[in-house]
């Protein structure tokens, strides 16, 4: 396949209304309680991105038919119940989705078949001790590469025991596996997480009544329980949304609003973060769809100043780092971000390669063990790489909006694991964004 480039006009006026897509964490939670559900799932929003779509071929190949998505997002998966999925006939690939493969090789390891979990290059480097560690204390049988790195072999037919698990780190998809194979464990499983991480596994699973008990920073599951059909409805993804919540308050003149846009407070570190940064944004028609918060999000650009990320706010936009870097390199003033060391083991290393990134278009950028310090003022423009991460190139686009001269990012292809048709919308926005 030939490599796709982006290349970025500088500069920039955003202005609109626009519906950014489905949310992928949720998205890949419904295919995956769907599947396991008694009765038939709906779900409307959901993500034809890479990512999801990966998990949904997942799920097909171990028997569960499921129909769509068509162009509206529609899917419906035709549940085979708890105990219902098949042996596939091959390795199942996973492609650059960690959410798959660390909340399928929960899901998987209470089955009774055998099951090889594999992913593309940037997946094939992530440390997946952090998931069988705790699966292998339930009495899984979950091998790693001799790295800790996928794929992952499952053996089946092993029987789970429920545990009480303290997570070393503040990871929702730990956290989601460990309940996940709790399910199908003797007895009770409890999780309890350093910081708080996102719950949409916790609200689902209730929404498909499997009781997931919560109390602050602790939450348990009894195992032999079974899911219940239901509709979902995604909705649009913050952490997509993120990507124009900075353009447009670094851009000139700019005034936005993003349609139904995802608020969980698990998730709305970004608003959090940018709003101390001096950003306008306004919440406006606040609803909740589905069990999760949903709101039409106004942003106007703002004069932004450097701030001191606050660590507790992190984990709730951990996957917005990229482009809040870009931020922070548009501010007035030093930002310093700490607590910030899992962004090394994402779909790239996010503090080295943005760091690399920042420096390369003129930015003050320099990467710490845990995070980064920037100093705010120009930016230059030139040529990045995404570093097999979509993340990485958006966040670039987005930083043309004040750069001086053209900015290159390289292999975007990507981008179309969270995000199909970026580059429609950001054109629509006002960017200067075009394939090459
Ligand atoms: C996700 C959790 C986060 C996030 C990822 C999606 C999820 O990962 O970075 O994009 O859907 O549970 P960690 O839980 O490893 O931080």
């Amino acid at each position: 396949m030939p490599q796709i480039d982006y290349i970025v006009k500088p500069g920039g006026q955003l202005s609109g209304e626009f519906r950014v897509p489905g949310d992928k964490s949720i998205s890949h939670r419904s295919i995956m309680f769907g599947a396991i559900a008694d009765g038939t799932t709906h779900v409307t929003g959901f993500l034809q991105g890479e990512d999801s779509l990966n998990t949904l071929r997942a799920f097909r190949a171990m028997g569960v038919e499921i129909d769509g998505p068509n162009n509206q997002g529609e899917v419906t998966i035709h549940g085979v119940g708890i105990d219902g999925l098949q042996a596939p006939a091959e390795t199942i690939d996973l492609g650059n989705s960690g959410t798959s493969i660390r909340l399928m090789s929960g899901l998987l390891s209470g089955q009774s078949f055998d099951v090889v979990l594999s992913g593309d290059r940037s997946l094939s480097k992530r440390p997946m001790k952090r998931v069988t560690e705790p699966l292998a204390l339930m009495g899984a049988k979950v091998d790693t590469d001799e790295g800790g790195c996928p794929p992952l072999r499952i053996t089946g037919g092993a029987a789970i025991k429920g545990i009480d698990y303290a997570m070393p780190m503040a990871s929702a998809q730990v956290k989601s596996c460990v309940l996940l194979a709790g399910m199908y464990a003797e007895g009770k499983t409890c999780v309890t997480e350093p910081a708080t991480t996102r719950d949409h596994t916790e609200r689902m699973l209730n929404a498909f009544g499997y009781p997931v008990g919560t109390t602050t920073g602790r939450m348990c599951i009894e195992g032999g329980g079974r899911l219940t059909a239901c509709d979902i409805d995604v909705p649009a993804d913050i952490s997509s949304a993120a990507f124009f919540l900075v353009g447009a308050s670094i851009a000139e003149k700019a005034d936005i609003t993003l349609q139904h846009v995802g608020i969980n407070p698990t998730r709305t570190g970004i608003i959090d973060i940018l709003k101390l940064m001096g950003a306008s944004i306004e919440l406006l028609n606040e609803r909740v769809i589905g069990g999760e918060p949903v709101a039409d999000i106004r942003v106007r650009s703002a004069a932004l100043k450097g701030i001191n990320v606050p660590e507790n706010l992190v984990p709730l936009a951990i996957d917005e780092f990229p482009v809040l870097f870009v931020a922070a390199a548009c501010a007035q003033g030093k930002t310093v971000i700490t607590g910030a060391e899992e962004l090394r083991v994402k779909e790239s290393d996010r503090i080295q390669v943005m760091a690399d990134g920042l420096q390369a278009i003129g930015v003050d950028a320099e990467a710490t063990a845990d995070g980064m310090i920037i100093q705010g003022g120009s930016i230059k423009g030139g040529r990045v790489h995404s570093r097999d991460d979509h993340r990485i190139a958006m966040a670039f686009t987005m930083a043309a909006l004040r750069a001086e001269s053209d900015i290159i990012i390289e292999d975007c292809e990507n981008v179309n694991t969270s995000f199909p048709d970026f580059i429609g919308i950001a054109n629509r926005a006002g960017i200067a964004v075009s394939v090459c």
